[in-house]
Protein backbone atom coordinates (compact mmCIF):
# COMPACT_ATOMS: atom_id res chain seq x y z
CA UNK A 1 0.00 0.00 0.00
CA UNK A 2 1.31 3.17 -1.12
CA UNK A 3 0.71 6.30 1.19
CA UNK A 4 1.39 10.46 0.50
CA UNK A 5 1.64 12.70 3.08
CA UNK A 6 0.92 16.33 2.65
CA UNK A 7 4.15 17.55 4.44
CA UNK A 8 3.13 21.13 5.89
CA UNK A 9 4.58 23.88 4.25
CA UNK A 10 6.41 21.39 1.88
CA UNK A 11 6.39 18.62 -0.17
CA UNK A 12 4.29 15.41 -1.04
CA UNK A 13 6.20 12.15 0.77
CA UNK A 14 5.51 9.08 -1.05
CA UNK A 15 5.73 6.20 0.88
CA UNK A 16 5.43 2.00 0.07
CA UNK A 17 7.64 -0.12 -2.05
CA UNK A 18 4.81 -0.95 -4.26
CA UNK A 19 5.10 2.70 -6.17
CA UNK A 20 5.79 3.51 -9.41
CA UNK A 21 6.17 7.33 -10.62
CA UNK A 22 5.48 7.78 -14.37
CA UNK A 23 5.72 10.87 -16.85
CA UNK A 24 3.39 12.07 -18.97
CA UNK A 25 4.64 9.57 -21.97
CA UNK A 26 4.11 6.58 -19.13
CA UNK A 27 8.10 6.08 -18.46
CA UNK A 28 9.12 5.37 -15.16
CA UNK A 29 11.49 7.59 -13.09
CA UNK A 30 14.43 6.20 -11.68
CA UNK A 31 13.90 6.19 -8.11
CA UNK A 32 17.05 6.38 -5.61
CA UNK A 33 15.28 6.29 -2.48
CA UNK A 34 12.52 5.35 -0.93
CA UNK A 35 10.63 7.17 0.67
CA UNK A 36 10.84 9.85 -1.66
CA UNK A 37 9.33 13.13 -1.68
CA UNK A 38 7.45 14.71 -4.77
CA UNK A 39 7.18 19.21 -4.91
CA UNK A 40 4.42 21.02 -4.77
CA UNK A 41 5.79 24.06 -4.55
CA UNK A 42 6.69 24.88 -8.42
CA UNK A 43 10.31 25.41 -7.29
CA UNK A 44 12.21 22.62 -7.14
CA UNK A 45 15.03 21.95 -9.97
CA UNK A 46 14.87 18.48 -9.97
CA UNK A 47 11.21 18.14 -10.47
CA UNK A 48 8.95 16.34 -10.03
CA UNK A 49 11.14 15.64 -6.93
CA UNK A 50 11.54 18.24 -3.74
CA UNK A 51 14.88 19.72 -3.67
CA UNK A 52 14.22 21.33 -0.59
CA UNK A 53 13.54 24.94 -2.30
CA UNK A 54 10.29 25.72 -0.62
CA UNK A 55 11.64 26.57 2.47
CA UNK A 56 14.27 28.88 1.14
CA UNK A 57 11.11 30.11 -0.87
CA UNK A 58 8.56 30.51 2.22
CA UNK A 59 6.22 28.05 0.72
CA UNK A 60 3.33 28.02 2.59
CA UNK A 61 -0.09 26.00 2.88
CA UNK A 62 -2.29 25.25 5.04
CA UNK A 63 -4.46 22.33 3.78
CA UNK A 64 -4.84 20.09 6.41
CA UNK A 65 -7.05 17.15 6.00
CA UNK A 66 -10.40 18.31 8.38
CA UNK A 67 -12.36 15.41 9.78
CA UNK A 68 -13.94 14.04 12.91
CA UNK A 69 -10.80 12.14 13.87
CA UNK A 70 -8.15 14.89 12.73
CA UNK A 71 -5.67 14.91 15.11
CA UNK A 72 -3.68 18.10 13.87
CA UNK A 73 -4.77 21.85 13.01
CA UNK A 74 -4.57 23.73 10.08
CA UNK A 75 -1.29 25.08 9.76
CA UNK A 76 -1.08 28.56 10.29
S1 LIG B 1 7.96 21.23 -2.30
FE1 LIG B 1 10.06 21.06 -1.89
S2 LIG B 1 10.98 22.10 -3.55
FE2 LIG B 1 8.87 22.25 -3.95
Amino acid sequence: MATIKVRQNGSLLVEGDDVTLIDWNGNPYPLAKRPFALCRCGHSTKKPFCDGSHSRMGFAAAEAALGPDAADKPAV
